[in-house]
């Protein structure tokens, strides 16, 4: 066995540290340019009954696995069934954080660019038309984007190889609250804006017949985005957990503050897309578009433009950190010898491979994989394929390979878990996630996703 663990340093550390991955731009910029491509309130419904049955359960069971264990996720799998091949559940996870934090870095490398150029130029008097142009121009030059991107990553790096990241905790309890503070600002501006409230609706009243098989795998991709479910990050950050938090509070909190936030999200950005007269399905570009138009509408809205950038920036690092730190805390077994040059050796091939991702919206625009852009097939193969894969796999793991009666003990500990949850809990891992994720698979596939 290893040597024993650093430990967070206070017990809102890992709190802050779990929510600072699951919240970033899965909510803030994915959800509504997924939930406007896919009919607006129908999907976003389905997110969140799949957020709160599906990926509320495997975000305990993660927890679970990780503090009962104590070790990083492919060492926490082999502990639990030794000699056998569950382990690369772990590897799993370590691949697909590698591939999302490719493409993930190059959003984070828009922001970079965004937050820049909010200092120095403003947000002036534009209307949504120029911001869309600007959008455009600025990510198909194909130098800056691979700047930006590069700079994302040197930030993310630099955080990682230090270890597991202290300060960064302190630094959250206040950025955080401020980042939902804006956020309120923004909604306030938006749902007022002349013509709001057809965005609302879009965003907040169902409309079933827009659903398309492949609109609920979407859902259910975006859920376990969102919440970093899939890929045992959330294994790997309990690991680092004393005996006293209480694991069902942590998740319900968590999958809480996501869950709002995601509303904050959709609030601030689709009434203001309806009343500028612009299209929910712009696609990944939708919130640097929406977002500066609004703020141009508020006044000093420049000054509130810089601190929501810086803020977004900051939710954004600190869900990268998670995805580094998924991958060096299983290249280095945590052994603080090797985490520098891990850090700086993943981080530059996680840079590499983003590469294309980062020319995707620029001159490899028309370079297509099954008719998607390379940014947008991986984007695809990681959120739709590989993360519902890896959270399959953690739901038929942990009832299989842990007793029905340590689960339920390592769940006590630091809580008063009632049994009668406990078995709710059971139930839903056990079969309602596997049964789930396989009919949204299947259906995927019969239906072509159409
Ligand atoms: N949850 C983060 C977001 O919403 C992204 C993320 C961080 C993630 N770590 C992850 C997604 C692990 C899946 C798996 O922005």
């Amino acid at each position: 066995m290893s040597q024993k663990q650093d430990q967070w340093t206070s017990k809102l550390g890992f709190i802050l540290a779990a929510a600072g991955s699951a919240i970033g731009l899965g909510a803030i910029w994915k959800l509504p340019y997924v939930a406007g491509m896919s009919g607006g309130g129908a999907f976003f419904l389905i997110f969140l009954l799949f957020t709160i049955f599906l990926g509320l359960p495997l975000l305990l069971t993660e927890f679970t696995i990780g503090r009962k264990t104590q070790h990083e996720a492919v060492t926490a799998y082999r502990m639990l069934a030794p000699g056998t091949y569950w382990h690369w559940i772990g590897k799993l996870g370590v691949a697909t954080s590698f591939f999302l934090l490719s493409f993930y870095s190059v959003v984070g490398g828009w922001i970079v660019i965004y937050f820049a150029r909010s200092i120095t130029e403003g947000i002036g008097g534009r209307g949504a038309e120029e911001f869309e142009q600007l959008f455009g121009q600025t990510i198909s030059s194909p130098w800056l984007a691979i700047a930006a991107h590069l700079v994302f990553m040197l930030m993310t790096i630099l955080v990682v190889q230090g270890g597991v990241q202290k300060g960064i905790e302190r630094v959250s309890k206040i950025m955080m609250p401020a980042l939902f503070v804006l956020f309120l600002i923004i909604v306030i501006r938006s749902v007022t804006l002349p013509g709001a409230m057809e965005g609302v609706r879009f965003f907040l009243v169902p409309d079933f017949s827009s659903l398309t098989g492949q609109t609920i795998l979407f859902a259910l991709g975006q859920a376990f985005f969102s919440l970093s479910l899939g890929v045992s990050i959330m294994v790997t950050y309990s690991s680092y957990l004393k005996s006293n938090e209480s694991l069902p509070r942590s998740a319900v909190s968590i999958v809480g503050l996501t869950i709002f936030i995601s509303i904050l999200a959709g609030l601030a950005i689709f009434p203001a897309v309806f009343s500028f007269g612009l299209e929910p399905t712009e696609g990944p570009p939708l919130i640097f578009i929406v977002l500066p138009t609004v703020f141009s509408s508020i006044p000093f809205g420049s000054v509130f433009f810089v601190a929501f950038m810086a803020l977004l920036l900051f939710a954004t690092l600190t869900s990268a950190f998670s995805l580094l730190e998924m991958v060096v805390a299983s290249v280095t077994k945590n052994d603080p010898a090797k985490r520098k040059k891990a850090a700086w050796v993943c981080g530059l091939l996680i840079f590499v491979l983003g590469i294309p991702s980062a020319l995707s919206y620029g001159v490899m625009g028309d370079v297509l994989f099954f008719g998607l852009t390379f940014f947008d097939a991986l984007d695809f193969l990681v959120s739709n394929v590989m993360l519902p894969l890896g959270a399959l796999l953690i739901a038929i793991f942990a009832p299989l390979k842990i007793k029905k009666d340590e689960l339920y003990d390592e769940m006590q500990k630091g809580s008063a878990f009632k049994r009668s949850l406990f078995n709710t809990w059971y139930v839903l891992v056990k079969y309602v996630v596997p049964i789930a994720i396989l009919l949204a698979f299947i259906n995927t596939l019969i239906t072509g996703g159409v």
